[in-house]
């Protein structure tokens, strides 16, 4: 298992979400199943674990290591659907949601899976490999400036106009369909000591850009507090600052009764606070646990209740 992807933060995620034995709970990131197993220990036989995961890979995987297992049912639908999910697995709501973003090892690591800048592999990046938008269509069609801000925006990239600038020229000579030739092209003007990391905020941005992954959290995490029973918790473990800000902005949002100054610019209504925060501070893992998967190195964990 651990060498297909080791679930992050795993004892502080199945402590925190877990308050009833014989309750339903979704994992809403199933990926290899690490988590969604560690809650099924956990769980007695009334227990039930529903969970999802837009990745072939990742869904055939769970499919076989749950089957013998009843009470378990999968999906493969965007997490954005939890609440349809809900329906119909004829669920008045969930125990307990746990999301754990991004992207797994498997994916990562997987030449074929088009994820990794560190093989030769066609530029994909789609989780969902039933969507059209690849991330060669996006280099390859949008203009200098679209480009020059999803690069920006999701990748929080300073050299994002002269990377934008040097997509375009490259492009017009020729089709970018490669990792390698998006790499060259970076690398051209990249100090060579930079280039890991000016590569993985590119390859961030377009893989944030391609799976409308922001999007999708967003809608996810007002579906989830839709479909949360009372005293009922939301976990969701972010792996950049752009993830983490949306969560904390949302926990902090949800929390008070204040609306935001955008929808109340007067401070003239109130609303009912839909979540406790139980996180102050998002819990980060442990120095022995990053020794051991440096994929962990950036996780925050946030937790939250619903009233
Ligand atoms: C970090 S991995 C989860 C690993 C899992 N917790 C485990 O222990 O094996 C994230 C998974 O979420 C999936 N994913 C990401 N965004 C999704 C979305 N919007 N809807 C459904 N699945 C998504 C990815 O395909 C990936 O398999």
């Amino acid at each position: 298992m651990s060498t297909i992807h080791a679930p992050v933060l795993l004892n502080e995620c199945v402590d925190l979400l877990i308050t009833d034995k014989s309750g339903s709970y979704f994992d809403a990131t199933l990926g290899f199943g690490g988590h969604s197993e560690a809650i099924l220990q956990k769980l007695d036989s009334k227990g039930k674990l529903v969970a999802t995961d837009v990745d072939d890979n990742a869904f055939n995987y769970c499919k076989e290591k749950f089957k013998n297992d009843k009470r378990v049912s999968l999906y493969k639908f965007n997490f954005s659907m939890v609440d349809v999910i809900a329906k119909i697995e004829s669920l008045d709501g969930f125990d307990g949601i746990l999301a754990d973003l991004g992207v797994s090892s498997f994916q990562l690591d997987d030449p074929k899976s088009g994820f990794t800048f560190r093989t030769e592999t066609k530029l994909d990046l789609r989780m969902d490999k039933t969507k059209k938008l690849t991330a060669a269509d996006v280099v390859n069609e949008l203009s200098e400036e679209e480009l020059s801000l999803i690069l920006r925006d999701f990748g929080e990239e300073k050299n994002h106009k002269k990377i934008a600038r040097a997509i375009v020229r490259t492009r017009e000579l020729k089709k970018i369909e490669t990792t390698s030739e998006l790499k060259e092209l970076i690398s051209e003007f990249t100090p060579i000591n930079f280039l890991t990391k000016t590569l993985s905020r590119v390859f961030q941005a377009l893989r944030i850009y391609v799976n409308d992954e922001l999007n999708m959290l967003k809608e996810f995490l007002e579906r989830s507090v839709e479909v949360l029973k009372p005293n009922g918790r939301l976990i969701v473990i972010s792996y950049h600052s752009l993830e983490d800000r949306i969560v904390k902005d949302f926990f902090r949002n949800e929390s008070v009764n204040q609306l935001s100054p955008k929808e109340d610019p007067f401070g003239l209504k109130t609303k009912a606070a839909r979540l406790k925060i139980i996180t102050k501070k998002p819990i980060l893992p442990t120095k022995e646990e990053i020794d051991i998967n440096r994929r962990a190195r950036s996780a925050k964990l946030r937790a939250a209740e619903r009233i």
